[in-house]
């Protein structure tokens, strides 16, 4: 590799070549001056003093200024956000200064490796935050409407005004729900909601669960049931987590549903010495195409936009419970039929394992 060093001369090598010669002229000079005559005592010194210089100056240049250039080259690199493709220098170090740009090196893919890393932090930033102004623009949007319909005339309309009310209301309410989804997904994305693990006993949490939503059902006309449960089964999680995770996917069984649609609560067979048990969430809802099945989990997709919207739906429910199961090491599986319905199904590790 040719590297410019952008100067006409190697001013190190002169430094140094300069000085050794000063020091060989002055020693050659106090031994001629004794013992040979004039002007030999003038000459030897003279003679051996540029023959010093040129030497050493040569020397230091084949061992110095190849590898010196090649490590401005690289710094010079680092202030155009350029590095090096030569990651490691070929040979075994031999001297300091092939250790400085091993280091050299060594710096330059550090650096490199961090740009990319920040940016990515970047583009998912900005990537969100538009994500987060589109969201919230629309239900702000729908109560400035209202309020200025009802500023309008439309308050002393006895008819009106109480619904305009409790659609800006319901509006309110999606807004406090995005909210509140968005910081629990910002909290584990960056990985400030660490799973709090302990044993519990599963069937009380589903049943908490089941009872909170039971009215949420009721009203979409969906029946909820436990299957064959062992009501003893312990299990070893964040016990709020997992909480969380079936509020998410029991909503979406109701939401997604239809009228007289049911909702299937249980747990795939498994034996005590099983290390991990399967609990399935199964509805006879919408179903989900398959080429949606993938994306359901990412953050703000929805099949039906609208659908998801009128009931309340924020895009985030399945990237919190993807993100709660992942930081559990624990598996979702999703499996769906179009119109016929879907079934929701991740791991928890069973507290109670028999071991040997
Ligand atoms: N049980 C289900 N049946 C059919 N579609 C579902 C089901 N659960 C989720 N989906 C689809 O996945 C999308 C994302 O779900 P989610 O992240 O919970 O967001 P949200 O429910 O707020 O729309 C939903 O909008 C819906 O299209
Ligand atoms: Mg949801």
């Amino acid at each position: 590799m040719k590297m410019p060093i952008n100067r006409p001369y190697f001013r190190l090598g002169l430094r140094i070549a300069a000085s050794t010669s000063l020091i060989v002229t002055g020693i050659l000079f106090l031994v001629t001056i004794l013992t040979v005559p004039y002007p030999l005592s003038i000459l030897i010194p003279a003679i051996g003093g540029a023959a010093t210089f040129i030497s050493v100056y040569i020397i230091t240049v084949r061992l110095m200024v190849n590898r010196i250039a090649r490590a401005v080259t690289t710094l010079r690199g680092f202030q155009q956000k350029l590095f090096d493709e030569e990651k490691e220098p070929a040979t075994v170090p031999r001297d300091e200064l092939d250790d400085i740009y091993s280091e050299l090196l060594k710096t330059s893919f550090t650096i490199e490796k961090e740009i990319h890393r920040l940016n990515r932090i970047e583009n998912y930033r900005k990537e969100f935050i538009g994500d987060i102004s589109h969201e919230l623009k629309t239900p702000i949007f729908a109560i400035q409407g209202f309020i200025e319909t009802l500023l309008d005339g439309a308050l002393e309309d006895e008819t009106v005004n109480r619904e305009f009310l409790r659609k800006a209301m319901r509006n309110v309410n999606r807004l406090i729900g995005l909210i509140r989804n968005l910081m629990d997904i910002s909290r584990l994305e960056s990985g400030d909601m660490k799973p709090e693990k302990q044993v519990f006993l599963l069937f009380d949490v589903i049943q908490e669960v089941i009872e909170s939503l039971q009215l949420k059902a009721g009203q979409e006309q969906v029946s909820l049931h436990f299957d064959d449960l062992d009501r003893n089964l312990k299990v070893n999680a964040d016990r709020n987590q997992i909480r969380q995770v079936f509020i998410n996917l029991i909503e979406n069984a109701i939401k997604y549903n239809r009228a007289g649609g049911s909702i299937h609560i249980g747990l795939k067979p498994f034996i005590r010495s099983d290390p991990k048990v399967t609990v399935y969430v199964r509805d006879t809802g919408i179903g989900i195409e398959p080429r949606d099945l993938r994306r359901v989990t990412e953050r703000f997709f929805r099949v039906d936009k609208s659908r998801s919207r009128e009931k309340g739906g924020t895009g985030l429910g399945l990237a919190i419970v993807k993100h709660i199961l992942e930081s559990h090491d624990e598996e979702l599986t999703i499996e769906s039929k179009p119109r016929e319905g879907s079934t929701f199904s991740f791991t928890l590790s069973n507290a109670e394992r028999v071991l040997g």
